[in-house]
């Protein structure tokens, strides 16, 4: 195979954004835009990817490791100088090159693919990739000549009136033959409205050398999108987050509003699971099968075993056990680990808690570095008192026992297995198995107290 070198510019400004992170690390369903890109150049296994940065280029490199070549421009002189810099690691080297810029987050593996394969088809030394779109304002507009053939990319500043018209635009994604590229980009100049070395240009050049340039029209043109502002990311969002939706509803998902649901791009979906409106599902979100999730259900990294039901829940790092209930109005916070046939009632806060099989916490508790063992019931309004101002310490519960409502549990303690707590105890010290225990003042009945009592405030 010919070696296929990718090269994505993201050295600009992005001075649009108006923002402190750099363009290519602001997300879109969960993941920086530049992920998105990666993701796609990747399944074309490039001999190499190179990230062409400037502008904040640190906080980029930081968060690319080394997952990709870095090139830095230092000085921001036009997409054709921002090419200019892979020079000393590309030059030379026989084989395709692929350009495009950061900031066209939504093209897919297929269009590379496809554009690499009409470049090669059609014997070309340069090819871009084209779209035809409703609005081409911003963008450089492609030029054809009499026999359709493209004659040269004109950017929006220097375009004519007549030129503005087109609405077949440079999508910034190129095939190059390589060797051509860099000998091209010696000739190109700045002498345009922006003053800038146009990537564009390259074609022009080889055209007047007789070279063959081709240029290859995608069909989606939503892929084609740009982001340069905030308005832009929200609309690649919402065209991203259609794509993920739909994938999922393809593999037997029910999505009952898909306008209404926000999945990340990592997360799976297990068939004949419903997902309710107001449901957000985030970063490494794995769910079965035959689940039942929302409505409003906010799910950060947390795992939901099949045939479980969660309904105005948030939760952050959690793994939830099969046929187990949740919500409404739950809050599972990091750590919180549920075994099968569990039930999380409302109003319940867990955090750091790891419920075994059948456990039941119905209404208003908060369960906090603990562990629960299997049918433990904690009763209504159970509170396990895990911090003393300094550290936090640790509730075991075993199982089979029975934590009656209004219960204090002060850790460190222990409730043995099948041991009762009586309502309202404040427990600090260990319950032996089998036994009850009970933390609280006897109650007395004060016979007629009342009548007494009435009868004097009359007086
Ligand atoms: C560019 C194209 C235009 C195309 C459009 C598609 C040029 C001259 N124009 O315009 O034909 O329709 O993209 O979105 O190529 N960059 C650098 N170094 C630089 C300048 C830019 O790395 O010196 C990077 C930017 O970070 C960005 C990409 O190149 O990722 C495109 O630059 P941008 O300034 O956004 O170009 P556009 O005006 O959008
Ligand atoms: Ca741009």
């Amino acid at each position: 195979m010919q070696n296929l070198f990718a090269v994505v510019l993201a050295a600009g400004k992005g001075t649009r954004m108006r923002s402190k992170k750099h363009k290519v690390l602001h997300e879109i369903c969960g993941k920086p835009m530049i992920d998105h890109i990666l993701t796609s150049i990747t399944a074309l296994s490039p001999t190499e990817t190179i990230l062409v940065v400037g502008h904040q280029g640190e906080t980029v490199r930081q968060y690319m490791g080394d997952r990709v070549q870095i090139v830095e421009q230092h000085e921001q002189l036009g997409t054709a100088h921002a090419v200019q810099q892979t020079r000393p690691l590309l030059e030379n080297q026989a084989g395709i090159t692929l350009v495009l810029n950061g900031d066209h987050p939504l093209f897919t593996a297929e269009t590379f693919q496809k554009l690499i394969e009409h470049h090669q088809s059609t014997h070309a030394s340069a090819t871009v990739l084209t779209a035809t779109v409703e609005d081409s304002t911003g963008y450089g507009r492609i030029v054809r000549g009499e026999s359709g053939s493209v004659a040269r990319i004109v950017e929006h500043k220097d375009a004519t009136e007549e030129e503005r018209q087109i609405q077949e635009i440079n999508t910034g994604t190129f095939c190059f033959d390589n060797e051509k590229l860099f000998a091209a980009l010696r000739k190109v100049d700045n002498d345009n409205a922006q003053g800038e070395y146009y990537l564009p240009d390259v074609l022009s050049i080889l055209q007047e050398e007789n070279q063959v340039i081709s240029a290859y029209e995608m069909e989606d043109v939503v892929e084609a999108m740009g982001v340069n502002d905030r308005i832009q990311l929200a609309e690649a969002a919402k065209c991203m987050r259609k794509r993920i939706i739909q994938q999922h509803m393809q593999n037997g998902v029910t999505i009952v509003d898909p306008e209404a649901t926000y999945i990340d791009i990592e997360v799976v979906i297990g068939e004949d699971t419903v997902i309710e409106p107001g449901t957000f599902l985030r970063g490494k979100t794995v769910i079965g099968a035959d689940c039942h999730i929302g409505p409003q259900a906010d799910l950060t990294n947390v795992t939901v075993l099949d045939s479980t039901k969660v309904q105005y829940t948030v939760a952050q790092d959690s793994h939830l056990g099969q046929q187990s209930t949740v919500g409404p109005y739950a809050y599972l916070r990091p750590g919180t680990e549920l075994g099968q046939e569990v039930k999380i009632g409302c109003f319940v806060d867990l955090k750091k808690a790891k419920l075994a099989k059948g456990a039941k916490v119905s209404h208003l508790a908060y369960v906090g570095d603990a562990e629960v063992g299997e049918n433990v019931n904690v009763g209504c309004g159970v509170v396990t008192v895990n911090y003393d101002g300094f550290r936090k310490h640790k509730t075991i519960i075993e199982d089979g026992a029975f934590i009656g409502c209004n219960t204090n549990l002060v850790a460190p303690v222990t409730v043995a297995e099948g041991a009762y707590v009586a309502a309202g105890s404040t427990i600090t010290k260990d319950v032996p198995a089998d036994a009850l225990a009970v933390a609280r003042e006897r109650q007395v009945n004060k016979e007629g107290y009342v009548t007494k009592l009435k009868a004097r405030l009359k007086k």
